[in-house]
C-alpha cells in the first residue's frame, strides 16, 4: 500500500493500488447494483465520519456503496483547502456518491462536475434538520421547494455527459405522507436516479421510523428506494427490506457502532478494529477522528473492566505493533512518555 497524494487532480486522491492493480479494479455501478442485488448494502452520509478509511472499512465488511459526508458545495467551489480536507478518495474508494448541500442550481452543478472523475453520482442532501443548514437554504427546507430541486437535477443531468453517473437525493418525511409521495413523483419525473428516505419527519428526533411510509413512496415510484432510520444489524436490514420493499437499505449509527453490521456480525470483531487502525494510519487520517471511530467501535466492549486492565492485555489482544496507538487511545498519553 502506498500514499502518494496525486497533486495533478483538483481533490485529493490517495493511490492505494500498483499501477498494474488499479487498471485491474472492477466495480459494479449504482444501477447495476440496485438491479442485481435483493438490497443494496450502504453506507449513510456522516458528517466527519463517512471518509475515506471508513468507507474502506465498511466496503472490507460488506457495504456495497458508499456515501461522502455531506460537502457544503458553495465552500466546496470556493476553496482548494475546503475541496481537500473535504474530500479525499482513492482507487478502492468505489462506487462512491457524493453528497452536497446546496441551496441553488448553479452550485449544485458546478460542485458535481469537479467529482465526476472520481465518483459514481451526486447526492442532494434534502433531509438536514438542523438550524444553520435550513437557515442557508440547505437540506430539509428543500423539502417545501419542490422547483428547485427538480431544477437541480434537471440542469444536472444535462451537464454531464456520463450516462451512468447518478443524481440522487436524501430526505425525510412530510407530517403528510400525500406531500412526500407528490415530492418524489416529481422528482423522478425530472430525472432523479433514485431516493432515500429517512422516515422521519424533519422535526422528529428518537421517535420510530415510518418503514410505511417508505413503503407507500417505494410503490408509487419507479426508480429504486433506500430505506434508512435505525437500521443496528443483517437481521435489522433484511425485516426493513421485508416491510418496505426497498432496494437498498442504509445505517448511519449502526454501522458506526459496527462497521461490519453488512457482513453478519452482532458487535465489532478485533480484526475489524485492527483494519480501523491500520486504514487510519495509511490514510493519514486526524487522531480526532481515528479516536472518534474506535470510541464507538469499542463502546460496548469498552468497558470500566476494560479501562482498568493492564496495557498488557491489549498488547496481548492487538499486537505490539498497534500498542502504543491504542494506550494512548485508552489513556489519553502515549505509551512512550
Ligand atoms: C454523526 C452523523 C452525521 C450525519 N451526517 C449526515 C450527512 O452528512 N448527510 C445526511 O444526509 N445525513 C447525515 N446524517 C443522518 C444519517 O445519514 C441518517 O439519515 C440518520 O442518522 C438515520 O439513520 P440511522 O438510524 O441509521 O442513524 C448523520 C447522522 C449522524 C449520526
Amino acid at each position: 500500500m502506498v500514499d502518494i497524494l496525486d497533486a495533478s487532480n483538483s481533490v485529493s486522491r490517495l493511490s492505494l493500488l500498483g499501477d498494474g492493480e488499479e487498471q485491474d479494479f472492477k466495480w459494479k455501478k449504482p444501477l447495476e447494483l440496485f438491479a442485481e442485488r435483493k438490497f443494496v448494502r450502504i453506507c449513510a452520509p456522516m458528517v466527519r465520519y463517512s471518509k475515506l478509511p471508513f468507507r474502506l472499512l465498511t466496503r472490507k465488511y460488506g457495504v456495497d456503496l458508499a456515501y461522502t459526508p455531506m460537502i457544503v458545495s458553495n465552500s466546496f467551489l470556493c476553496s482548494l483547502k475546503a475541496r481537500d480536507s473535504d474530500f479525499t478518495t482513492c482507487n478502492v474508494d468505489r462506487p462512491l456518491i457524493v453528497q452536497f448541500a446546496a441551496s441553488n442550481t448553479e452550485d449544485f452543478v458546478r460542485a458535481s462536475q469537479i467529482v465526476v472523475p472520481y465518483a459514481d453520482g451526486v447526492d442532494l442532501n434534502c433531509g438536514c434538520p438542523q438550524r444553520w443548514a435550513q437557515a442557508e437554504g440547505y437540506g430539509a427546507c428543500l423539502l417545501r421547494k419542490p422547483e428547485i430541486v427538480q431544477d437541480m437535477i434537471r440542469q444536472t443531468k444535462g451537464a454531464i455527459s456520463s450516462q451512468d453517473f447518478t443524481i440522487s437525493i436524501k430526505i425525510r418525511i412530510h407530517h403528510n405522507i400525500r406531500e412526500t409521495v407528490e415530492f418524489c413523483r416529481k422528482m423522478e419525473h425530472a430525472g432523479l436516479s433514485w431516493l432515500a428516505v429517512h422516515g422521519r419527519t424533519p422535526e422528529q428526533r428518537g421517535e420510530p421510523v415510518n418503514n410505511e411510509a417508505i413503503q407507500l413512496i417505494k410503490s408509487s415510484v419507479n426508480i429504486p428506494v433506500i430505506a434508512n432510520g435505525d437500521v443496528k444489524s443483517l437481521e435489522g436490514a433484511k425485516k426493513i427490506h421485508t416491510e418496505t420493499k426497498a432496494n437498498g437499505i442504509m445505517a448511519a449509527r449502526g454501522i458506526l457502532s459496527n462497521p461490519s453490521m453488512f457482513a453478519g456480525y452482532q458487535s465489532t470483531p478485533e480484526e475489524c478494529v485492527k483494519d480501523w487502525i491500520y486504514l487510519a494510519l495509511s490514510t493519514g487520517t486526524s487522531f480526532q477522528c481515528f479516536h472518534h471511530h474506535l470510541t464507538f467501535m469499542l463502546q460496548k466492549a469498552m468497558s470500566q473492566y476494560l479501562l482498568n486492565l493492564n496495557i498488557n492485555f491489549y498488547q496481548q489482544r492487538f499486537g505490539t505493533k498497534i500498542q502504543k496507538d491504542i494506550s494512548y487511545v485508552v489513556f489519553g498519553k502515549r505509551s512512550d512518555m
